[in-house]
């Protein structure tokens, strides 16, 4: 994997962020040393998205993205680090040498990719054989076209313990590879497997460029597990992937039907409905909702119609919204998912719902109208009051007015007085975004905790001179001199990210490479690039000083002799003693 570090020095010198940002996004206001622009990662209607050619970092005030070229281009194009850099190379007219690691890692996935497309073809002729009737009689229980069976290439698992590693090793595969692919275990006795998938169903998980990247099995009946998943391997990663995309990435409708599970989809797709797409069984991820984007700009939600369905479909609006794409629910009545209600009504009758379904602002209104008694003037006005929250939360001013009167006559107030609430709320929440944001451009202190939750500090205080420490020796490295002469350590860091950073520059430093804020990013993973690039852009009251790390230093200690025993305060305290 790891692409050498005087590559990425010499491709990050070479890559201005301010001519890649401008060709994705429009940057118009300018204050100090950054530009900015409305930010491409999240919809916003006043630019919180800026650049900072000095030290060629961008981050959004907004959402909390954050980091150098590489990781903008990762983000933006959903592509992980690697094809970034290929991507960046490509402009910059270099190419990127493959280390001997990479190539070997790039023929594995190809090896496993072509095991997973060779059992594919053995679940799918496994199906035609005699012995699996049962196979069949499922398939044909459930309604399952043939048709169906062929364009999703289903097929069956027979059930045995090594049916599946007898045939592929026959095919040259080893049982290494099987177990790499997800498709074997390691058994008890020594150099033993056995199948992982027996006597299921088989659902091949293909992504939009074809490959066969892992299984879905369905067992064929009732039992438990109802679905076994292939595990996480090189080539499979759920939440980058759908079920189904392959196929429905091609409609000409502009839409995708996302619904839970994967009869579901293949019950829409044999009723004429070429574009629903399943989330692996998991719940929806951001990445999955850029994916979808990045094929179609609306997206109708079909979940199950049951709580944890509906639990499902309210965290995945959000996720759906902030990419753009305009999203409704479809009201499927008393059916509990798209496959029942194919199975009781006609493919018209969905189309039909489909055409007239609430958008999410309904369903939202709708979900809080369900959970208050109105027939109670303190349910009344605790409606009101969660009704209106929701309708200040809405960018457009005529959906806000639409939206407003349905909330008016439900309640059954007028509404002015509606609008009036929603009023104080939008101006309550315009001045709160204000002041976040005046707040993180002229003193970023006052918000210490990264946006990131992963990376939180503990200990705020001394997570605030550790950032110190690693501003300054990302200004100037020569400081580095100062924190060994003080005996300083990593192990002194109580934040376990910054230690990785403080690492990172030590590292740099120790090689005689240089330690601009750009090239440090290519050593992080995005959200700790975003978190890095905040750090790096507060201002130092007195930059390139001795004194400063020092200071920063001394801190880190007063703050952690404070947490420690006896013991171990003496100790400090007389390595502290030293130094004077
Ligand atoms: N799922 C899973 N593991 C389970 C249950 C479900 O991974 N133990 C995933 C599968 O991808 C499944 C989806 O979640 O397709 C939805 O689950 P469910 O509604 O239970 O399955 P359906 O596909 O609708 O199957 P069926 O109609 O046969 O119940
Ligand atoms: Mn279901």
């Amino acid at each position: 994997m790891p692409i050498p570090d005087s590559f990425l020095d010499e491709l990050v010198s070479r890559t201005d962020i301010y001519d890649i940002i401008s060709g994705y996004v429009r940057l118009t206001k300018r204050s100090g040393s950054n530009v900015f622009g409305l930010c491409p990662f999240h919809g916003e209607k006043t630019p919180s998205f800026s650049v900072n050619a000095d030290k060629q970092l961008f981050y959004c005030f907004g959402c909390g993205k954050g980091g150098g070229a590489i990781s903008f281009i990762s983000e933006i194009e959903n592509v992980p680090f690697r094809d970034a850099v290929e991507i960046l190379a490509r402009r910059a007219g270099m190419s990127v040498p493959e280390s001997d690691a990479d190539k070997e890692l790039s023929e594995k996935r190809q090896r496993i990719l072509q095991l997973n497309r060779v059992a594919a073809r053995y679940f799918y002729e496994t199906l035609s054989s005699p012995a699996s009737q049962a196979a069949h009689r499922y398939i044909t229980g459930r309604g399952i076209s043939k048709a169906m069976v062929t364009r999703f290439g289903l097929g069956v698992a027979p059930d045995s313990w090594t049916l599946l590693l007898d045939a592929m090793s026959k095919k040259g595969f080893t049982r290494a590879e099987l177990i790499e692919a997800g498709l074997a275990k390691p058994g008890k006795s020594e150099g033993g497997a056995y199948d992982v998938f027996r006597g299921r169903l088989m659902f091949p998980i293909i992504d939009t460029r074809g490959n066969v990247i892992g299984f879905s099995g369905r067992i064929l009946g009732d039992g438990e597990p109802k679905y076994l998943n292939s595990p996480e391997t090189i080539v499979f990663n759920k939440r980058r992937n759908l079920f189904a995309l392959n196929i429905a990435k091609k409609t000409k409708s502009g839409m995708l039907i996302l619904v839970e599970g994967n009869i579901d989809v293949i019950a829409l797709h044999q009723a004429g409905f070429d574009n629903a797409v399943a989330s692996l069984g998991t719940a929806l991820t951001a990445e999955q909702a850029h994916l979808m984007s990045r094929h179609v700009s609306k997206v109708a939600i079909a979940y199950d119609t049951d709580e944890s369905g509906r639990k499902a479909v309210l965290k995945a609006i959000p996720l759906l919204e902030k990419t753009g794409m305009s999203v409704k629910v479809l009201n499927m009545g008393a059916s509990k998912d798209p496959d029942e209600y194919l199975k009781n009504n006609s493919a018209d009758s969905f189309r039909l719902i489909l055409e007239q379904s609430d958008n999410h602002i309904d369903y939202r209104l709708l979900t809080i109208y369900n959970s208050h008694n109105l027939t109670t003037d303190s349910g009344r006005l605790s409606y009101l009051s969660s009704a209106t929250a929701l309708l200040a939360e809405l960018e457009s001013a005529p959906e806000r007015e639409v939206y407003g009167a349905k909330v008016a006559s439900i309640a059954g107030v007028s509404p002015d007085a509606v609008n009036s609430e929603v009023n104080k709320k939008l101006a309550i929440k315009k001045a709160r975004q204000k002041k976040d944001f005046e707040r993180s451009v002229a003193s970023p202190t006052a918000t210490m905790q990264p946006g990131d939750r992963s990376l939180r500090y503990n200990n705020e205080y001394s997570a605030a001179a550790e950032e110190g420490v690693i501003r300054s020796l990302a200004r100037d490295s020569a400081l580095m001199k100062v924190a060994s002469e003080m005996d300083f350590s990593e192990t002194e860091f109580t934040s376990e990210f910054l230690a990785k950073v403080y690492r990172a520059l030590a590292k740099r430093i120790s090689d005689g490479r240089d330690t601009d804020a750009a090239l440090l990013m290519v050593d992080l993973e995005k959200h700790e690039a975003a978190q890095l690039t905040v750090i790096l852009q507060k201002p130092e009251a007195a930059p390139n000083s001795e004194r400063t790390i020092r200071e920063y230093i001394e801190k880190i200690r007063t703050e952690r002799l404070k947490t420690l025993n006896p013991d171990e305060a003496t100790l400090l305290e007389i390595k502290r003693k030293k130094e004077i």
